[in-house]
């Protein structure tokens, strides 16, 4: 009931604005989300290099809906990417991108061309960009572009989602030397014909599409705060031989910090996914959606604790 209420709240235009006017709400927002603008991106990247732990910028927008937007999100993405070097953030610092943001929606190979206009601006700052996976109406575009942006820019990281049934199959398809693919359950509420429903049956896609990306000779990005399903990958990176500079984990700005730090400590990479900008409010939500019991956290942040 909590999770379909915050879902709602997350969609809602009039209380996002709300919520982004009241200082408070930026309290409340801190824990997961590192502020409005590329500082103050930066400035929560250089705290959590100097721990140890890998990044990846997100830029946080409103919906795409014209091209002069699309626009925007590239040059913020541009612009991000031209500070990392000097902020002391490479190779430690890498961004996620959704390519609705840079107008998929509206015109495929308008989002293609900003795409690589992003890749380009990683490359020159010798960083790298991945592209996350969105609903599954926009997999199969986002699979297409994925292979264009490698053919100049051979480090850009794909987003497969475990609750898909197509995955494992995208699995194998990506899992060739250097390529570089995060794993995660899915974030998006998914018919039952293209993707499992239960928790079980997510969670066994997940070690099926992790045996394969485990065992082929691509570059694995464990993205999943859940402790079985972490000490799964950890049990096959040992079973597959691989080295600690050969996969990684990633997880939240935010979410299980202690793990962050013991994956870390043990010599594992651990990426820190860090979202930055104005339209936080949509995101903290949605995390919230996640798990209903962070709200009591939150609640602490709303009253300044
Ligand atoms: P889930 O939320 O199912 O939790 C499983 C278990 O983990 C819980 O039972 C608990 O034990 C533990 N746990 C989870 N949260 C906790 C908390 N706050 N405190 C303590 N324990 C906690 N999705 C997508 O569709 N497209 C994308 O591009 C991305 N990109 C992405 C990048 C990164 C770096 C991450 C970490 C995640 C994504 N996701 C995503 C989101 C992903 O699909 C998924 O929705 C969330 O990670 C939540 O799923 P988990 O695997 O963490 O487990």
């Amino acid at each position: 009931m909590l999770r379909h209420l915050l879902l709602a709240a997350a969609g809602s235009d009039r209380l996002g604005r709300l919520a982004a006017s009241a200082p408070f709400s930026k309290n409340a927002a801190r824990r997961f989300v590192a502020g409005d603008d590329v500082e103050a991106a930066l400035r929560t990247g250089r705290i959590l290099a100097d721990d140890g732990l890998a990044v990846t910028f997100e830029h946080l927008s409103a919906e795409t809906r014209s091209a002069e937007q699309a626009v925007a999100v590239r040059d913020e993405y541009r612009a991000l990417l031209g500070r990392l070097k000097g902020a002391g953030l490479v190779p430690a610092a890498e961004v996620s991108v959704k390519l609705s943001a840079l107008g998929q929606r509206l015109d495929e190979k308008l989002a293609y061309e900003h795409a690589l206009a992003v890749c380009a601006a990683a490359t020159e700052a010798g960083t790298t960009v991945t592209l996350d996976a969105e609903d599954h109406t926009l997999t199969d575009s986002t699979l297409e572009i994925l292979t264009e942006l490698r053919k100049d820019h051979p480090g850009t990281g794909a987003v497969l989602q475990a609750h898909l049934r197509r995955t494992e199959g995208d699995c194998r398809e990506l899992a060739t030397a250097g390529s570089r693919v995060r794993l995660c359950k899915g974030a998006y509420a998914e018919p039952e014909s293209v993707a499992f429903q239960s928790s079980l049956d997510i969670d066994k896609s997940f070690v099926r599409c992790l045996n394969i990306l485990m065992s082929g000779e691509g570059y694995p990005m464990v993205a999943t705060h859940d402790p079985r399903l972490i000490a799964i990958a950890e049990d096959r990176a040992r079973w597959f031989d691989r080295a600690s500079d050969e996969y990684e984990f990633q997880m939240l700005h935010g979410v299980r910090t202690e793990e962050q730090a013991r994956l870390a400590a043990g010599g594992n990479v651990v990426r820190v996914y860090v979202p930055y900008g104005e339209q936080w409010y949509g995101y903290l939500v949605r995390r919230l959606a996640e798990r209903p019991g962070n709200v009591a956290a939150v609640g602490r942040g709303l009253v300044g604790r």
